[in-house]
């Protein structure tokens, strides 16, 4: 990699660090959800809700890998909080354009985590009388058992490490990474840590 663009992977006492998946296994496996999608839901046409802003990303490329007439809706919820930890409050931020009602619904999140981010919306969003509500995430926690009643998708298991890349970020950072990197202290670490944005 060439320096500058090494120096661009540092920002406010943070770095991109070690690889964790590359930019064709993210790819490949998107694909593959993507025709999973599209076979389970033929003939529907599932509205898409994706999760932003750590979702935009992974609804981008998952939307084009899905052969089906889909939709799509955003929501943006903020935890309140350390940047680089869930707190459990959850706020919603911009609330959704659409109505629900007698829609198939798909959440799309860039990681569970703790997993109080999905559970606040899920119940949010079964309140508004969806057809039905699933959930696809790109990236789930290893030590996370999540029912398969209310995960339908997932994309792959991480472990504890705080990930940056394709949509993640800390500190605003290093979304527009194509690949999904273990956070690190860049060398002259020196800035805060505040904020807190989803
Ligand atoms: P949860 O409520 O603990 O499941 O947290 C979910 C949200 O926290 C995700 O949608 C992300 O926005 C954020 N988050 C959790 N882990 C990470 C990480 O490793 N990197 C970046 N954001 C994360
Ligand atoms: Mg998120």
């Amino acid at each position: 990699m060439a320096n500058d663009q090494r120096a661009s992977l540092s920002s406010g006492g943070y770095a991109a660090g070690r690889l964790l998946i590359s930019e064709e296994d993210l790819q490949a496996r998107i694909r593959a959800l993507g025709r999973e999608i599209t076979a389970d839901y033929a003939g529907r046409a599932p509205l898409l809700v994706g999760v932003l802003k750590g979702a935009f990303m992974f609804m981008s490329d998952l939307a084009r890998a899905i052969d089906l007439p889909v939709e799509f809706d955003f929501m943006a919820v903020s935890s309140y909080g350390h940047s680089t930890r869930s707190s459990g409050v959850v706020r919603i931020v911009k609330d959704l354009d659409l109505d629900l009602a007698d829609r198939d619904v798909i959440i799309v999140e860039d990681i569970i985590d703790s997993g109080l981010t999905l559970n606040y919306l899920r119940r949010n969003l079964l309140a508004r009388n969806p057809a039905s509500l699933e959930v696809c995430a790109l990236l789930v926690r290893e030590n996370h058992r999540m029912d398969g009643s209310i995960l339908r998708y997932e994309g792959f298991r991480v472990p504890s490490d705080f990930l940056v890349g394709y949509g993640l970020d800390v500190n605003e950072r290093f979304r527009n990474l194509p690949d999904i990197r273990v956070v690190a202290s860049a060398p002259d670490a020196d800035a805060g840590t505040d904020g807190g944005a989803s």
